[in-house]
């Protein structure tokens, strides 16, 4: 199953044209929803207007070199390791989930739109990324599902109570719960099941790339770019508009680490 690429199977019952019509539909999706989400709430003028504000305040220039090296940085460890969310659980949950989406979704596209005729071999290597991709994002959503959301871990509420904010990380899951379910369904030779299963896979894609809108799927794009301006921010001195730092050690106590936030 691992070695198996299942759109490559799928392609002897469905043109290769409709799964490419179909993850670019998705694309589509994705680019709409997010420019709704920009429109309605505003949040990239609001950024863009806060860092002109900002250079005004800044006490100096940094040359390009010095700005590469930052984004460079900001790209490599702030982003690339998720550092905002510190070195516990839920830092490994989300590196763990969104390594395995980009898996998921890279290999998804490859033997889409390379290899999904019945007429080419796929390397091994892709159906192996595709499969590794969508376990990492099991174990990285569901971990962060049933164990760390908030609602859960500090709230006290049910596991199975759903809310909005819940649509991104669910959809993300199931995406790929679904997906590995059908490719074992289909290997495993389960005529109708696998395109039972196949719908369902497909149902769920179209709930998480058409919910953009309503979910919290834009913060793949809006986080990256906050790291970059907050970390160049820092580098010219103008500090988003904070003021100066004091001239004292930063001492801060335990604040919200002094003890976990179960007060139900
Ligand atoms: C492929 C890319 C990504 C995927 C699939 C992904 C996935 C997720 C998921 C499933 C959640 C939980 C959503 C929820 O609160 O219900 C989440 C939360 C979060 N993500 Fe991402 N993410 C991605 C990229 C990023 C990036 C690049 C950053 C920061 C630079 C980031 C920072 C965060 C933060 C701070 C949270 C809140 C975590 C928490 O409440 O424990 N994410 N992400």
């Amino acid at each position: 199953m691992f070695t198996t690429n299942p759109f490559a199977e799928l392609s002897a019952s469905v043109p290769p044209i409709v799964l490419q019509g179909f993850a670019l539909l998705m694309l589509g999706l994705v680019v709409v929803g997010t420019v709704m989400d920009i429109i309605h709430k505003k949040n990239v003028k609001y950024f863009f207007n806060n860092a002109k504000k900002a250079k005004k305040s800044a006490n100096r220039e940094l040359g390009i070199g010095e700005k590469t090296a930052i984004i460079s940085k900001t790209i490599v460890h702030d982003i690339g390791t998720t550092s905002e969310l510190g070195l516990g659980k839920r830092r490994l949950a989300h590196v763990l989930g969104m390594y395995g989406t980009i898996l998921f979704w890279l290999g998804s596209a490859v033997m889409i739109f390379v290899y999904s005729s019945p007429y080419v071999s796929t390397p091994n290597v892709w159906p192996i990324i595709w499969h590794v991709g969508a376990i990492l994002t099991c174990v990285g959503g569901y971990w962060f599902w049933f164990f760390l959301r908030v609602d859960v871990s500090a709230e006290a509420h049910s596991v199975f109570r759903l809310i909005q904010a819940d649509l991104f990380v669910l959809a993300l899951v199931l995406s790929s719960t679904l997906g590995l379910a059908w490719s074992y369904l289909q290997f495993s030779g389960y005529n109708g099941w696998d395109t039972f299963f196949l719908g369902l896979f497909a149902i769920s894609n179209l709930v998480l790339f058409g919910g953009v809108y309503w979910s919290k799927f834009a913060h793949m794009f809006y986080k990256p770019g906050a790291a970059i301006q907050k970390n160049l921010a820092e580098a010219d001195g103008s500090r988003d508009n904070l003021p100066p730092p004091a001239d004292a050690p930063e001492e801060f106590g335990l604040g919200i680490k002094r003890e976990q936030p179960r007060h139900y």
